[in-house]
């Protein structure tokens, strides 16, 4: 939804031209469905299906008995901003040796989704434009706008497994290129970049004339979820060179399912931490404190906790790719990471229909919700979510290929 173009002579003109988050508004729809009574299986899904690690739950409690609910700073309790600063480090291992972050570089915020949107309120002048990987997460242009920035796609197709590659970057810059967004896992294909690929982008960064006021805002929320032990390499740990200008985003809500509890953050060099702090004071203040200290208590998990649930997530992810295999037209590449299928439709969409139309029917004809491409930059793609147990994926799937055998006869 866009805002009517009467309500928003009331608003500012910042709010022209941005949209309400779609996959929260189709959840919604489903969830009507389902209170109607209608059978609907809800592919849309984009928090993970398990619950709160019980560490977290218990240190919540705790710390309520302890009254430890009071403001707290606002970047964040000390306690967690050092785990943040540990876990960064050990992944962008360089910098963990040489000139490891402190707690000081970190902003704790109300889900990655703030951590992001301070980055761009931080760095963004009016016109100021923001190089975007397409397909790209949602909410990525809608937030650059609000901070008054220009989103510029760089277009990564299905057949170069939906990552973008150093010669199409070096063509995007030009001078009032500000940032350059990376997600890796990615939402909504699933692609991962790997350490050469990240280190081929970061030549392009160092070297490139035009290049050279760029930052990076490297947005690593899935970094927990990777499928059949895909390594997860952080942007910094194949450019350490970057430090200076990156801003590594990330947070509670995939890894370890706290969606609700609203925990993320940011690691960033002083100048730019000190202004988000700046922001973050006069706006949200410091994020809920007893969500801070159950993060805390999750951070400390072994990882053999998020590698069972990653390999959790390769099953199903197995499932339904074998599933959906049997629908011989759809463009399926396999995600390495996060959990969701970005599927190419094309070969079934009548002429003129997009993905929300195809969506729409899919959803009214065989009760599957799916999330269109078009949110995503891709209007003939649709994300298929498999954050949900093994007997809805299954069925879900059969319905899927059941509808699309159907279309043919529908002529
Ligand atoms: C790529 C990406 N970045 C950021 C977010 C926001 O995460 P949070 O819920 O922690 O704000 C999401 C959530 O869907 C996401 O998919």
């Amino acid at each position: 939804m866009t805002l009517k173009q009467e309500n928003l002579l009331h608003l500012s003109q910042r709010l022209s031209g941005v949209s309400e988050s779609t996959t929260l508004q189709l959840n919604a729809a489903v969830q009507s469905m389902k209170a109607k009574g209608l059978d609907v299986i809800n592919l849309t899904a984009g928090e993970p299906d398990f619950w709160v690690p019980d560490v977290a739950k218990e240190a919540a409690i705790k710390a309520v008995q302890a009254n430890c609910s009071k403001y707290t700073p606002v970047t964040g309790i000390l306690e967690l901003r050092e785990a943040i600063t540990q876990k960064t480090n050990q992944q962008q291992s360089w910098i963990g040796q040489t000139h490891p972050w402190k707690a000081s570089d970190v902003v704790v915020t109300n889900g990655a989704k703030q951590a992001l949107f301070n980055s761009f309120l931080a760095l963004l002048d009016s016109g100021d434009e923001v190089l975007i990987p397409s397909p790209y997460w949602l909410s990525y242009p809608d937030m650059v706008k609000i901070a008054g920035g220009i989103p510029k796609l760089i277009k990564s197709s299905y057949s170069q497994g939906f990552k973008i590659n150093p010669s199409q970057l070096k063509s995007a810059l030009g001078p009032k290129v500000k940032i350059l967004i990376l997600n890796s896992p990615n939402n909504p294909t699933g692609a991962m970049y790997t350490r050469d690929e990240f280190a081929a982008l970061a030549d392009i960064l160092i070297h490139a004339p035009q290049a050279q006021g760029v930052w990076v805002v490297s947005d690593e929320i899935y970094d927990r979820i990777t499928l059949d032990n895909t390594p997860f390499c952080s942007f910094l740990e194949a450019a350490p060179e970057l430090a200076h200008r990156t801003i590594t985003v990330n947070g509670m809500s995939k890894g370890a399912a706290m969606t609700g509890w609203r925990i993320g953050w940011s690691v960033a060099p002083k100048i730019v931490t000190e202004g988000m702090a700046i922001l973050q004071g006069q706006s949200t203040s410091g994020i809920n404190a007893l969500a801070q200290w159950a993060s805390l208590a999750a951070l400390g998990l072994p990882d053999q906790y998020f590698l069972s649930q990653a390999k959790n997530f390769t099953k199903r992810r197995n499932l339904m790719l074998e599933n959906l295999k049997k629908a011989s037209k759809l463009e399926l590449s396999v995600p390495d990471g996060a959990f969701y299928f970005f599927i190419g439709v094309q070969a079934y969409l009548k002429s003129g229909e997009d993905s929300i139309s195809f969506c729409k029917n899919l959803l009214e004809k065989a009760k599957v919700a799916v999330v269109p491409g078009v949110v995503f930059g891709e209007p003939k793609f649709v994300r298929v979510s498999f954050s949900t147990d093994e007997k809805t994926i299954l069925e879900g799937c059969q319905r899927i290929v059941q509808y699309l055998e159907s279309l043919k006869t529908w002529g």
